[in-house]
């Protein structure tokens, strides 16, 4: 018996309306374009409106996925949703969002693997379709500037709002998931994290006060970390696929910081012209990030069937995790 093959059968994102620029950010912290612009790329990003959570990014961006598929909520077997800044701690965001879309007959959990989460959800996606269920719906989706303290210069300019979703379903041999690679190293779990607010500091006065409730990040140890990671773990796919990077068409990082993003591509030799970069309009968004940049490349008409990808993140965690796959269903 041939083994069921796992892919993508369409896409959709969602961003908040409301834009945060550079300058914006100038009159809220010291900072300048000019640095952020420098030091990250980032030359604005989406925030949400405060009557806007996770969910509700979340479905927007699932209603377009399942659209794009041509499949009615009524058939998901199953929703998987990315996310470190869900609702709530629970109810899981992936069991509001079965609610909104009328998913009667899906089961729904949330997953945790910071801006790794689009990558982990579509590989863990992948495995659901090749254990029998025929439509899973993957979601990243991320409200940072909810936990973003926006009077600490060293991360406010960084991080902006989004969701994207993808259906995935049985393709054609060939075609979809083709080789993926997923790791975490959690020694280094302090240096992306968020204080207080779970069974180990529950939230009181005394955390709210000392700003618990906001992210905390060391920077400089993410960056290298990050810089480093990328390229590894890009090599190691490419390898479990028995592929060269040229013969990616897109290559789709994840997207915090365009030096990261370039210097990764410098180490493994990729062209400018094959490398897919949105961080400038979006910043940091995340378990969202990967998967808003690939639902923009699909709606610009700029993937075909057959073109190979390689999806790459890392984040809190740590984590990290790649993959291979051929986009399109192929002859099924
Ligand atoms: O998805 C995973 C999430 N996280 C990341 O991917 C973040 C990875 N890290 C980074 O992207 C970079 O480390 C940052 C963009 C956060 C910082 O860039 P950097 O080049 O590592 O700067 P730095 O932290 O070494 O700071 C350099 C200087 C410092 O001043 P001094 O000590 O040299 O006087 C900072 O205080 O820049 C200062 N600085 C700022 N200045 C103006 C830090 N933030 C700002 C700011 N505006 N917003």
């Amino acid at each position: 018996m041939t083994e069921t093959q796992a892919g993508i059968w369409g896409v959709g994102y969602a961003v908040p309306d409301r834009i945060l620029t550079n300058q914006d950010l100038e009159q809220m912290v010291e900072t300048s374009d000019e640095w952020i612009r420098s030091r990250t790329g980032i030359e604005e990003r989406r925030i949400a409106d405060s009557d806007t959570a996770a969910s509700d990014l979340a479905l927007a961006a699932a209603k377009k996925a399942l659209v794009a598929a041509g499949v009615d909520a009524s058939e998901l077997d199953m929703i998987v949703v990315a996310t470190i800044s869900p609702d709530m701690a629970f109810p899981a965001t992936a069991c509001l969002v079965q609610d909104g879309l009328g998913a009667k007959q899906a089961a729904a959990f949330d997953l945790s693997a910071g801006c790794s989460g689009f990558v982990y959800g579509l590989d863990v996606g992948a495995s659901l379709v090749k254990g029998g269920r025929s439509r899973v719906l993957v979601i990243g989706v991320d409200v940072l500037s909810r936990i973003t303290d926006y009077t600490d210069r060293s991360t406010c300019v960084l991080f902006g709002d989004g969701a994207a979703a993808a259906v995935m379903g049985p393709v054609a041999a060939g075609h979809g998931v083709i080789a993926s690679e997923l790791g975490s190293d959690g020694s280094g779990g302090y240096h992306l994290y968020l204080p207080a607010g779970g069974s180990r500091l529950p939230a009181s006065h005394e955390t709210v006060t000392a700003k618990q409730h906001y992210l905390r990040m060391a920077g400089n140890d993410v960056f290298k970390f990050a810089v480093r990671i990328m390229s590894d773990s890009t090599k190691r796919v490419l390898e479990k696929a028995g592929m060269h990077h040229e013969d990616i068409r897109w290559f789709i990082p994840h997207q915090a910081n365009v030096r990261i993003i370039k210097a990764s591509a410098a180490k493994l030799g990729i062209d400018d012209e094959h490398l897919y970069i949105n961080v400038n309009r979006y910043g940091n968004t995340s378990a969202a990030s990967i998967g808003l940049a690939l639902a923009e490349l699909d709606e610009a008409g700029r993937l075909h069937d057959g073109d190979y990808l390689l999806m790459v993140g890392f984040g809190a965690g740590l984590t990290w995790g790649s993959m291979v796959l051929r986009w399109g269903r192929g002859e099924v």
